[in-house]
């Protein structure tokens, strides 16, 4: 495993908090891939190894989380709400809009390595629906007008609006 000097040390920290290894489960898993960007089959193992567990109590939770990644995904990660609220307000267009942008099928990644585009569950704001996250940033009531705005913003590499 090949992680930054400052995430091994966060990692060592996080395993502190917790009076059994095995509860930094989930803590460490972030960590990784705040750093590495997914969890390969390799930080499968180093945790398992580093928590004095079997690879296959983390493989369990890696698989059970959607916010896991198991492969690569792009620098700039745009999640599109597909449950009934978003749903019924256009999150369908909105999302293809998306897609059609940047020329990828969903979880895909854009050529340049740049883009990744999600379907996901309720992301809690459903009062605003359709709602889309960019990166760590949630955008309400986006219309597919909207959604090629924000796409524009991200292939120009500008900050992003809401
Ligand atoms: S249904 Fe989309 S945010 Fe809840």
């Amino acid at each position: 495993m090949n992680l930054k000097p400052e995430t091994l040390l966060r990692i060592d920290e996080a395993i502190t908090h917790y009076p059994v290894k095995r509860s930094a489960t989930l803590p460490l898993l972030h960590l990784i891939q705040e750093d590495i960007g997914h969890i390969p089959d390799e930080a499968i193992e180093w945790v398992a190894a580093k928590l004095e567990l079997q690879p296959i109590n983390v493989y369990e939770v890696v698989t059970f989380y959607p916010m896991f990644k198991r492969k690569p995904i792009g620098r700039r990660h745009i999640k599109v709400c597909r449950t009934l609220s978003c749903a019924l307000m256009g999150g369908y267009k909105v999302c293809d809009t998306f897609k059609k942008e940047f020329g990828v099928e969903l979880d895909e990644v854009t050529p340049d390595g740049g883009t990744t585009i999600e379907f996901v569950e309720c992301l809690a704001s459903c009062g605003t629906a359709p709602v889309v996250m960019i990166d760590d940033d949630l955008h309400e009531n986006v219309t597919p007008e909207k959604a090629r705005e924000l796409a524009a913003q991200i292939k120009a590499g500008t900050a992003v609006r809401k």
